[in-house]
């Protein structure tokens, strides 16, 4: 077996081989166009090398009367195009033009003549590969400019076909760049600072958040549904369906009992036997399935669970805090990264029925190291980004936000406010007095709306803010309880242009204590019991949070609507592929 990263080809092992490395993809037979482009000289040093480019046109026009195409094509490696030169006696030029046309092409990398834009271009000598597009058919009419339009067809969303489109399409694929290099840079800190990865259940039988808010995991309506039409096409049986069966049974038994009493031959004894045994098994079939029912099966009136898929009541999970906590309370430092689901009705610009969090978990650690990590952290991703996706950020912010990069700068550079809940009440009240008007009124013990999250962070202190120390009776029963009995350990992390990013606190480790919260709060002990036993035997101070991974996307790249940062939003009446 060869390396992988070794060319299939010696005829492609020959192509590209510049410095001595090879340009190649490792797994396809291209170059990548960020390897052409992406260069500091941006490209023009790799004049001469033979190379096999793929992508999807963004622009295509001929020229010289028909005698050559100019091809813009994108592959999504960068955010730059590769141009592409064909001659008209290597392709058919019409099909090649055309905006959303796949093309594989080889050809010769050269310098273009003085005045022009690109710095490389690519003259093409074979066409390996036309995928071509009918611009009257394409399902993206070219007048529906909007990122809301392109929400419908997530499944072409990443693509292109029309030139109008090009500049949302080519967002698309940006911020998808972004989002990637953010999950990297998630691992990156979390590795480098010694933590373990803990993949945690998609599917849990307990409420982290104790907020009701959770999408069931049940087969009991598929099974109900199958067995109504089962039994739409096979009736089961009447009652005197099972009475006559009932009776053959009878009458069987008896004819056994008289060849008994008549001395009969054993053969024949076997025999009467035999056809009994048919008679009960026919019997009990038709008892059994006489109490099959149509609907959900009940127990005391309630759903019977026990006859679920998992024998009890389960769910798609909120947060994955929980049970990551059972890592972190024996290895110490752990963090989890994964889909959860909230079957919120929310409609805003903020909220996912489907996000992805990442929730580390910190053990003999306090909230002040929790507000530490997390500051740590968002800042670790806002260098990343200036560091290694600054061609990504720099599109976004001629394409749509202009302050996305300075925002990177502040918050990466500026030490984070860090404030009471209190005080955070105290400037909005003085915010009010002043004129300021707020939708949700503001005394202490609520819940900060988003408005009043974004009022703190983007005017009063124009930078990250944390607000730490929340009224008890709006937080979740696992934070801990501080020694006003009023307020638990709680920090929420606000940012401009999105308010909450994070949402985090230091854990209860009391036994007595959090016994007590979760019955204050009205929640069932019997599914946290597991949870409990964390406190029962060697409980530890701990803490840590979850930060919204779409809300952070947001944030970076300046993106209005939190659907458009997901490839595949979920959200109230859609879920779409
Ligand atoms: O504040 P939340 O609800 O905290 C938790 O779930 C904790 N168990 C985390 C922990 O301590 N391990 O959610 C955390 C973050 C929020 O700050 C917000 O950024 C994001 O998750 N979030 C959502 N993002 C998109 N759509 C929604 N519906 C969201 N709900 C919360
Ligand atoms: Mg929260």
């Amino acid at each position: 077996m060869g390396d992988p990263a070794t060319p299939p080809s010696s005829e492609l092992a020959a192509m590209a081989i510049v410095d001595g490395a090879s340009l190649k993809h490792p797994f396809s037979d291209r170059v990548p166009v960020r390897s052409i482009v992406c260069r500091p000289d941006g490209g023009a040093g790799l004049a001469g090398n033979r190379v096999r480019a793929g992508g999807w046109v963004k622009t295509g026009r001929e020229q010289g009367k028909g005698s050559f195409a100019f091809l813009e094509v994108n592959d999504g490696s960068c955010p730059a195009n590769l141009q592409v030169i064909v001659d008209a006696g290597v392709e058919e030029l019409s099909t090649l033009v055309q905006t959303g046309t796949c093309v594989s092409v080889e050809g010769v990398l050269k310098v273009p003549p003085e005045g022009a834009k690109q710095k490389i271009e690519l003259r093409v000598e074979r066409v390996l590969h036309v995928g071509p597009t009918d611009p009257a058919k394409y399902p993206i009419p070219k007048t529906k400019l909007s990122l809301e339009f392109l929400r419908d067809h997530v499944h072409l969303r990443p693509r292109t076909n029309t030139v109008a489109l090009a500049y949302l399409l080519i967002m698309i694929s940006a911020v998808a760049r972004i989002r990637n290099a953010l999950a990297f840079a998630t691992h990156s800190f979390f590795q480098e600072h010694g933590f373990l990865y803990v993949h945690t259940p998609i599917i849990t039988t307990s409420d982290c958040e104790g907020a009701g808010e959770m999408f069931q995991a049940t087969t009991l309506i598929n099974e109900a549904e199958k067995l109504e039409k089962e039994l739409i096409e096979n009736p089961p049986p009447t009652e005197a369906d099972v009475e006559a069966a009932r009776l053959t049974v009878t009458q069987r038994g008896e004819i056994v009992a008289q060849l008994k009493a008549a001395k009969a031959t054993r053969d024949d004894i076997s025999a009467s036997v035999a056809e009994l045994k048919i008679a009960k098994e026919n019997l009990s079939r038709l008892v059994e399935r006489a109490k099959l029912k149509p609907g959900i099966p009940k127990k005391d009136g309630k759903i019977d669970y026990t006859q679920d898929f998992f024998a009890r009541q389960a769910f798609l999970t909120v947060s994955g805090q929980l049970q990551v906590e059972t890592y972190a309370c024996a290895v110490t430092s752990v963090y989890t990264f994964g889909p959860t689901f909230r079957a919120e009705n929310s409609h805003t610009s903020r909220h996912l029925a489907e996000f992805w969090m990442v929730e580390p978990e910190i053990a003999f650690a306090d909230l002040q190291d929790d507000m530490n990590c997390a500051e740590a952290y968002v800042k670790y991703m806002c260098g990343w980004l200036l560091d290694k996706c600054f061609d990504d950020m720099e599109l976004m912010a001629k394409l749509y936000d202009k302050g996305c990069i300075d925002r990177l700068r502040m918050v990466s550079s500026t030490p984070f406010e860090r404030i009471s809940y209190t005080e955070a009440v105290q400037l909005l009240e003085e915010a009010v007095k002043g004129g300021k008007e707020f939708e949700k009124n503001v005394e202490w013990g609520i819940d900060l709306a988003s408005e009043h999250e974004r009022y703190l962070t983007e005017d009063i202190f124009k930078k990250p803010v944390i607000v730490y120390n929340y009224p008890k009776g709006i937080k979740a029963f696992y934070m801990r309880l501080n020694d006003d009995s009023k307020t638990v350990a709680a920090m929420d992390i606000l940012v401009p242009k999105v308010g909450e990013l994070i949402g985090g606190s230091q854990r209860e480790e009391r036994y007595e204590v959090i016994q007590r919260r979760i019955a204050e709060m009205g929640l069932p002990l019997e599914p946290y019991e597991w949870y409990l036993d964390l406190r029962r035997y060697g409980t530890v101070k701990h803490c840590g949070f979850g930060l919204g991974f779409e809300r952070m996307v947001l944030f970076a790249t300046g993106i209005d609507n939190i659907r458009d940062v997901i490839p595949f939003p979920r959200y109230p009446g859609r879920a779409d592929l």
